[in-house]
């Protein structure tokens, strides 16, 4: 017998705004089946897809998916080009089901440093979804917190050259106003499926505040029932955001 679904338990007036998942896993998922990794990086793109509909049925607002980091060059050239051409053909297939269901689409990263026929087809996904506004898919490509920062205050140096801001005008809000998506909201629930308990270089200054659900599962056996259980995780915790139980709120 098919057990209950958990979408039930998650409490539509209380979701996390902004989901942030660091997919990890699918190289051993597809060892335990004596696959080769190319096969598990399709599985990979498949739970992806499955969790942006699971994302888009409850009505969270924005979804980043981590799917290459800026040390992940250091991988075999043949693996890497297996993740453009799956990202290729990924955005191909799926972009006119995002459109049509009033999904945006972007990209974060270095992406300039991205082969151009993968920056074509980003260009194009972003320019074709760029009113949508329904939910927010950010895929981080070539992407590293540090680095993000790192470029966040060269170009906040640059400025004060210029004289267009003054350095005693630089705070918290002022120097995420130069991060690569300046509109997105910090990150409420970082998901990490894979069993591993770190973060990675992923979104440094947007999880400031984030919960973190980790969990076993490799990223290709995720699905919507694991997004809805890491849902139900984060609205059992009290977010205090520094302050104290009843005073808690993020300013
Ligand atoms: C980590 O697993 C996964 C990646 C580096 C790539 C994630 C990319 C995709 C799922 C491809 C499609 C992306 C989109 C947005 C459609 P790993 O290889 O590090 O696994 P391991 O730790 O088991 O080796």
């Amino acid at each position: 017998m098919k057990s209950k679904s958990l979408k039930s338990e998650v409490q539509m007036d209380r979701l996390p705004r902004h989901i942030a998942i660091i997919m990890d896993g699918n190289g051993r998922w597809a060892r335990k089946r004596g696959l080769s990794r190319a096969a598990g990086h399709r599985a990979g793109a498949d739970s992806a897809r499955a969790v942006v509909e699971g994302c888009r049925e409850l009505g969270v607002k924005e979804l980043t998916l981590y799917a290459f980091s800026t040390e992940n060059w250091s991988r075999p050239k043949r693996e890497i080009q297996t993740l453009w051409s799956l990202l290729k053909r990924y955005v191909r297939k799926e972009i006119d089901n995002i459109h049509r269901e009033g999904i945006r689409c972007r990209a974060i990263g270095r992406v300039h440093e991205l082969p151009q026929d993968v920056r074509k087809q980003i260009r194009k996904a972003e320019l074709t979804t760029r009113n949508n506004t329904d939910m927010i898919l950010t895929v981080a490509l070539n992407y590293g917190g540090q680095q993000e920062i790192a470029d966040a205050a060269r170009r906040i140096a640059a400025d004060v050259k210029k004289g267009t801001i003054r350095a005693s005008q630089i705070d918290r809000n002022l120097f995420s106003e130069y991060l690569y998506a300046p509109d997105s909201p910090e990150v409420d629930l970082l998901i990490r499926p894979g069993g591993e308990h770190r973060i990675s270089n992923f979104l440094l200054w947007q999880l400031s505040y984030a919960e973190l659900v980790m969990t076993d599962t490799l990223w290709p056996d995720f699905g919507k029932e694991d997004l809805y259980r890491a849902i139900v995780e984060f609205q059992k915790r009290e977010r205090r955001f520094g302050a104290v139980g009843e005073m808690r709120q993020r300013r």
